[in-house]
């Protein structure tokens, strides 16, 4: 029985209208994103920065899976114990699309944090400096609960552990461009573990796949996940 790890970018809900974030159009453009997407920015413009993500926020809630989302979902289901999902992705697309289980290493736009008391819990409404944090009571800490430039992505040591212990490496819509999932490639090469890339185009990071897999992914990923050889001897 292999094991599959599968980690997947924004590539894969651009399909359901989310935009990706350096294709033309793509949220970074027009947007400076140490302003939007650090903790220097959060201190100077808290506003600017709920502004970015309450319309983000109210946006995914109006967005639903596609057929990549659901493939995969299948997938999981069919076999829990031998498919790892991480996504870089911070909609619950994957959640919705029927996946059991799902590795945010990015963070979550549904969840907020305070950052005096690191309180964190589901959120689905617009945030403010005004809000309230639920737990220690105190305004203008409250965040979305999502990794930040300069901040170090969360499950780092059950993600490499998962890595570890598989035989494919899938990465799904991404342009393998921010570290360190960008590096996940490289750790499964040298592991020996079969690398496939699914993406709408080459990346910078094709060179890097055993096998790459062009087209847009609610027509790839189901076509993958039905041949992908998890329940055989065969080679995924
Ligand atoms: P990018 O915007 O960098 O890359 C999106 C990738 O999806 C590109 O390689 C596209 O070719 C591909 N793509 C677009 N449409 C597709 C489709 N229909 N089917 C398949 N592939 C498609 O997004 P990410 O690689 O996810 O981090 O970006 C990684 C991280 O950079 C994000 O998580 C975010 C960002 O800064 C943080 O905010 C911390």
């Amino acid at each position: 029985m292999k094991r599959i790890f599968i980690l997947t970018g924004a590539g894969i809900s651009a399909e359901s209208g989310v935009p990706t974030f350096r294709d033309a159009g793509g949220l970074w453009e027009g947007h400076d994103v140490m302003e939007v997407a650090s903790p220097e920015g959060f201190r100077r413009s808290p506003g600017l920065v709920h502004r970015f993500y309450n319309q983000r926020r109210a946006d995914i809630q109006l967005r639903i899976p596609n057929a990549a989302h659901q493939a995969i979902a299948e997938l999981q289901a069919r076999y829990p114990e031998q498919v790892t999902l991480v996504t870089q992705n911070v909609d619950d697309l994957h959640e919705r699309g029927g996946s059991p289980s799902v590795i945010h290493m990015h963070g979550e736009l549904l969840r907020v944090r305070c950052s005096y008391c690191s309180y964190r819990c589901g959120w689905s409404d617009a945030l403010s400096a005004e809000t309230i944090c639920p737990a220690c009571r105190r305004s203008s800490g409250m965040r979305p609960d999502i990794v930040w430039f300069g901040e170090m992505p969360f499950f780092v040591e059950v993600i490499e552990e998962k890595l570890q212990q598989a035989d494919a490496f899938v990465a799904i819509g991404t342009s393998g461009l921010v570290y360190p999932a960008a590096g996940l490639v490289s750790i499964a090469k040298s592991l020996g573990i079969r690398t496939i890339e699914l993406n709408l185009q080459k990346t910078e990071a094709s060179h890097l796949f055993d096998e790459v897999i062009p087209g847009p992914a609610s027509q790839t990923v189901p076509r993958w996940c039905r041949s992908c050889g998890i329940a055989t001897e065969e080679t995924p």
